[in-house]
């Protein structure tokens, strides 16, 4: 049996490897991390991550030809192919700071596996980095002394987090950059055979390694873009009377730009859009492309203003003052089914309205956890209230931050009873039936369409 090892058990390696372990019996799959905790948590039921679909993937097949383990000297030297899956934060800290790559987990982790390897083996950068990394993952490799042979392929992953399961059994497409040189064509064939298990060969994609590389940061790129580009006309609407639902329509219809990503929000957040952009912008800056860099660095500076001004309306729209006043977030984590939180917009609204002396009260099924660590400086003035209902209780205001679908259902004019009055809705995902809100009394800010007041404006 071969063995493949993946490094880094997190949102990533974690969910991937387990789905190759389902879909390639004939491996024997191990996952390593420096994290103990992880580990531990891996290897029980209450898995470090919340995925739907996860923890019965990870049953499936823990314990048969999946292992997850912190011996990470020992699984590298049985390794045959090796899928690096370690985190490439935005660096803090020196030249590039703010923007480029942190790759120094990246870079441990190549040191390591020279180390402890003893055979010739494939190396996967499965890691969103910058383009031309796995140049510097091969010569640290090559500079081993022990002569060993390493390949270095870049097959970046495009899952979405809360659709992991799904993204990852039936993805758009596979894509695998190698070297054109007759080993790497050979180890892109290794890979290609095993994604061949369960995706269709006509969606497995080999390109050259820098293509590879450049197309995740500009697939991520293009994402973000179109979500600034739709938030970026949801205070023209708001003004003028135009709805942003009706505007999304009407363009997604049109098949050349299609309907996918064009739902407003209060800002895109998740670990990766805007850590990507930036690596996108710090490369172009580099490499000296002053007007490409300021193009795409405006993607995330829509972002910003797009939080901002969240916050700001909340704020103008009730009297121009919240201090005192219980807000209730509906919503913490960056989207809905997850519980991750990294980047997530809620983060900055419920720090603005904190500095406005709001008593900012937090609700969410599954990040209240992280929510706690986020907010940790601030958290003595802050309620983590895991019931809607109780959030709601003696709230001036609710703001709908995350998209869970459980909001869409709550009894609203229990919610508004138990309300101070004058009662605000401020729905920063259009998920709530609007009129419906206002006839039962609220005053409601949807996003991108004028709002609908009981009292002059
Ligand atoms: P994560 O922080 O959840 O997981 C990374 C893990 O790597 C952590 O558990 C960390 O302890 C471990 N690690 C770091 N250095 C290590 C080392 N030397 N040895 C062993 N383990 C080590 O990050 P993630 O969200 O899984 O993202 C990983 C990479 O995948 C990033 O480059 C990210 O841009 C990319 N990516 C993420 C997503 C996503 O949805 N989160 C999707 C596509 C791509
Ligand atoms: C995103 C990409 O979709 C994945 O393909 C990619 O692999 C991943 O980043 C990554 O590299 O980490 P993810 O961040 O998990 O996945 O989730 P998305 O569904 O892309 O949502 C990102 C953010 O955009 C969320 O805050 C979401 O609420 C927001 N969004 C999404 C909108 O505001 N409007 C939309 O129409 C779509």
């Amino acid at each position: 049996m071969k063995n493949i090892l993946g490094i880094g058990a997190g949102y990533v390696g974690g969910p991937t490897m387990a789905m190759i372990a389902k879909k390639c019996p004939e491996y024997r799959v191990v996952v390593v991390d420096i994290n103990p905790q992880r580990i531990v948590a891996w290897n029980s039921d209450q898995l470090p991550i919340y995925e739907p679909g996860l923890l019965e993937l990870v049953q499936s097949a823990r314990g048969k030809n999946l292992f997850f383990s912190t011996d990470i000297p020992k699984h590298i030297a049985e390794a045959d192919i090796i899928f690096v899956s370690v985190n490439t934060p935005t660096k803090t800290f020196g030249l590039g700071a703010g923007k480029a790559a942190d790759l120094q987990y990246w870079e441990k982790t190549a040191r390591e596996i020279v180390k402890y390897s003893k055979t010739p083996k494939i190396i996967v950068e499965k890691s969103t980095v910058p383009v031309q990394t796995a140049l510097a993952m091969q010569r640290i490799l090559d500079a081993n002394e022990a002569g060993i042979h390493f390949d270095v392929l870049s097959n970046p992953e495009f899952l979405a987090e809360g659709t992991a399961i799904r993204d990852l059994e039936y993805p758009d497409r596979v894509l695998i950059g190698s070297h054109e040189t007759e080993s790497g064509l050979k180890a892109r064939d290794v890979l290609v055979n095993l994604y061949a298990n369960w995706v269709p060969r006509e969606k497995i994609l080999a390109t050259n390694v820098w293509s590879s590389e450049m197309s995740k940061l500009a697939a991520n790129a293009f994402l973000a873009q179109r979500i600034s580009s739709i938030n970026s006309l949801t205070p023209f609407c708001e003004i003028t009377g135009a709805n942003i639902e009706e505007v999304g329509k009407a363009i997604g219809m049109d098949s050349r730009i299609g309907h996918y990503f064009l739902k407003p929000s209060v800002g895109f957040g998740g670990s990766c859009f805007k850590k990507d952009i930036l690596n996108l912008v710090y490369l172009c800056e580099y490499h000296g492309l002053k007007e490409v860099a300021t193009y795409w660095e405006q993607v995330v500076l829509m972002n910003e203003y797009q939080r901002t001004r969240f916050t700001r309306r909340i704020l103008s729209a009730m009297f121009n003052t919240v201090a005192g006043k219980r807000i209730a977030l509906f919503g913490f984590a960056f989207k809905a089914n997850t519980g991750d939180t990294r980047e997530s917009s809620a983060i900055r609204i419920a720090q603005e309205l904190w500095q406005e002396h709001a008593k900012v009260v937090i609700t969410d099924p599954k990040a209240l956890d992280n929510a706690r660590i986020d907010l940790k400086d601030i958290l003595a003035d802050i309620v983590l209230e895991p019931d809607p209902y109780q959030a709601a209780r003696g709230s001036h205001a609710i703001a709908i931050i995350t998209e869970w679908d459980e909001y869409r259902t709550l009894d609203y004019a229990k919610l508004y009873q138990s309300m101070e009055k004058p009662a605000f809705i401020f729905d920063g995902r259009n998920i709530l039936k609007h009129r419906a809100l206002y006839d039962i009394g609220f005053n409601v800010y949807p996003l991108g369409k004028p709002p609908l007041i009981h009292f002059g404006k």
